[in-house]
């Protein structure tokens, strides 16, 4: 009997794929480089399953290209890039990669805040230019971190953990989101504010929300108006919950003092002016980047194929309605 076939849009760590092929004809995307919307629609064609990426759209067409399709698991924890209710209208079951890049992220946020605060790039950047001659009372001085405050907007599993982090640094720590959050509370003091006291009051703000309407532009011209012009503001969670435009004008403009970017408002475009400013730090989307997190994701992405592949419910679907 032949295998199911499965299409991985993208390479990803050996781990998963090696789990996948003990079950399946696995067929990979060869180039190091998302695939078009072409080529996606074609490699669905006659698959059981695929494994993809938070660069490829699953919808409509997407489905109506593989009738045979059992299910997709996306290699990722935020799930925006798919359509969940056509997928669930249609009965076929989404999965995504919650918990293992939770550390990760956080710690990707904690590096942005401090690179931004202790302004590490630009001044990695002075010294290999050459044209250091020595400590300088006011070279390259940077913003305290301890006993400051924190604002995690969305205190889920990546802003907890960030949140939790901040115990070394005996920070005040805000929370705004839809829910208290009793860990936060207990473990550090933490309180839970209306969102415009948060912003008003936070000397460095992180997003950990999740990308729908309600989050676009949750961070606009007003909001950075109301910011503290010393705050920093740290976005590892999806780009547009900032407009991009309104940011560059408040950091260009002093309305605030900085920023650390991992993930932006047209991916993988990235506003030209922003590259241009100091007090700016960009990395490119590699928040759940370590080797551990990502080997991780791509166990988990599999064993949720072979779910889906054997009609059972996977440990991260999304759509479970689908099998009540
Ligand atoms: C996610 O998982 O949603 C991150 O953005 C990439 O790992």
């Amino acid at each position: 009997m032949s295998k199911p076939k499965v299409l991985v849009t993208r390479e990803i760590p050996s781990p998963g794929i090696e789990l996948l092929k003990t079950e399946c004809d696995v067929e990979i995307n060869p180039e190091d480089r998302a695939l078009t919307r072409e080529e996606l629609l074609k490699g669905v064609v006659n698959k059981d399953a695929v494994l993809c990426l938070l660069t490829d759209r699953i919808d409509g067409e997407f489905f109506d290209a593989a009738p045979e399709l059992k299910g997709v698991a996306n290699y990722a924890v935020g799930f925006d890039n798919m359509d969940v209710p056509e997928a669930t209208k249609r009965g076929i079951p989404l999965s995504n990669t919650p918990d293992v890049l939770t550390e990760a992220t956080a710690e990707m946020a904690w590096a942005l805040l401090f690179s931004v605060a202790r302004r590490i790039v630009e001044s990695d950047m002075f010294l290999r230019s050459g044209e250091w001659d020595g400590w300088g009372p006011l070279q390259y001085v940077g913003r305290a971190v301890s006993g400051k405050t924190l604002g995690i907007v969305g205190p889920g599993r990546i802003g907890s953990s960030m949140a939790l982090m901040s115990k070394g640094f005996n920070m005040k720590v805000l929370y705004s989101g839809n829910r208290k959050n009793p860990l936060l509370d207990n473990e550090l003091g933490a309180e839970f504010v209306p969102f415009t006291k948060l912003v008003r009051e936070s000397d460095f703000i992180s997003l950990h929300v999740p990308f729908w309407a309600e989050t676009k532009h949750m961070f606009s011209a007003s909001v950075f108006k109301d910011m503290k012009k010393s705050s920093i503001i740290i976005n590892t969670a999806r780009g547009a919950v900032i407009k991009e435009d309104d940011l560059l004008e408040a950091l260009t403009t002093g309305e605030i003092a900085g920023a650390g970017l991992d993930v932006y408002e047209f991916e993988p475009a990235v506003t030209e002016k922003l590259k241009i400013l100091n007090n700016v730090v960009l990395t490119p989307h590699t928040g759940s980047g370590t080797i551990k997190s990502r080997e991780a994701m791509s166990i988990m992405a599999a064993e949720n194929i072979l779910a889906m592949i054997r009609g059972e419910k996977s440990r991260q679907c999304i759509n479970p309605e689908i099998f009540e």
